[in-house]
């Protein structure tokens, strides 16, 4: 990262303000904050004072917005998203133009000013999905992955990263959980049986961050992850007595995946900590043998689920939440 110029689309949102601190440690020359809303970015530039960063206001909706503000970029994390299950459902349209038609533009905005790297940040809801968000952040995967097609004689490298729920996140079940407490005294949960796979947003930034260092293009970095059941993360908040019960919602899974069994078929593990999965249409070019040590290809037949994982350690998690 040295002496690079990074643009980070979303930088005000959770990932982004806590990627800019992360990234504010390394020999960056410049970060660029890409994102909509005036006032969080005001509320940015009071949190970091540093001349370092440049705030842009812009919609990745807009392409001639996106061509102006990648020159002399080096690297984009794009990590700006519609990303509300129920406002993708009830939004549709708008869900399709931020998540799937705005990829495009930063693709060929990217490739025609020269950057050297794109990462794009996806989430488990884009394996086997059944609600809008996911299926468009599974379109936005391919586009990026597949979108090395188009580079032609640019070296524009896309790959992506992609994790589970962050905890304490924007919009996330534990900030819904704290609101409920504090005004209702109660809080509801969905499904006694529901798991899903969690992660800092420190670690989640660390690992993006890592991925970005390694990533030759073509990939989807996965963390591995552990999982809890949502009710053992409930009881976290309060006693049985005030949790209600409300029944799975519309667009909702009771586990999520990572990776799906079809994709174990073209995914690597590497030291015991990351996967790698490799895109669906082979190619000669594709540079496996870089990783001495990976487990090789997981033929495994399975879809790396929420459901049959390592648990985190309940006390951890506590912790965690605080
Ligand atoms: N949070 C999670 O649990 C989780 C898990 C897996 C993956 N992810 C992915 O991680 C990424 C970041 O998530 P997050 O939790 O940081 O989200 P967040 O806190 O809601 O932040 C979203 C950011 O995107 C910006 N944005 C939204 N629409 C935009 C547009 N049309 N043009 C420009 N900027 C736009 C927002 O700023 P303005 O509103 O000011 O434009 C904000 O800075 C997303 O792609 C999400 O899908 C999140």
């Amino acid at each position: 990262m040295k002496n690079k110029k990074i643009l980070i689309t979303g930088g005000t949102g959770t990932f982004g303000n806590a990627f800019v601190k992360r990234i504010l440690k390394e020999d960056v020359k410049k970060v660029y904050i890409f994102s909509r809303d005036e006032c969080k970015q005001w509320k940015m530039r009071e949190q970091f004072k540093d001349e370092r960063i440049q705030y842009l206001i812009g919609d990745i909706r807009d392409k001639d917005r996106l061509y102006r503000a990648f020159e002399g970029i080096n690297y984009v994390i794009h990590a700006a998203a519609q990303k509300h299950v129920p406002s993708c459902e009830y939004n549709p349209i708008e869900a399709v133009k931020t998540n799937i038609n705005s990829a495009e533009n930063i693709i060929n905005a990217a490739i025609d000013r020269g950057v050297e790297k794109v990462l794009s940040i996806s989430t488990d809801k884009a394996v086997k999905p059944i609600n809008l968000y996911g299926c468009t952040k599974a379109v936005m995967e391919k586009l990026f992955i597949h979108g090395n097609n188009y580079c032609g004689n640019k070296n524009t490298k896309f790959s992506c990263v992609r994790y589970g729920n962050v905890i304490g996140s924007r919009g996330s079940v534990i900030e819904l959980w704290n609101k409920q407490m504090k005004d209702e005294g109660h809080i509801s949960l969905t499904d006694l049986n529901m798991t899903r796979f969690w992660i800092t947003i420190e670690n989640a930034v660390e690992f993006v961050v890592k991925s970005l260092k390694l990533m030759e293009g073509e990939e989807i970095f996965i963390p591995k992850l552990k999982c809890l059941e949502v009710r053992k993360l409930a009881q976290l908040f309060t006693n049985d007595k005030n949790i209600k019960m409300i029944g799975i919602r519309q667009g909702e899974k009771l586990h999520e995946i990572l990776f799906s069994k079809e994709e174990s078929q073209r995914t690597i593990e590497i030291d015991n900590s990351f996967f790698i999965v490799y895109p669906s249409i082979y190619k000669l070019n594709l540079n496996y043998d870089r990783w001495d040590n990976h487990k090789g290809m997981f033929f495994n037949n399975n879809d790396y689920s929420s459901m049959d994982q390592d648990e985190i350690n309940i006390k951890e998690m506590e912790k965690l939440i605080k």
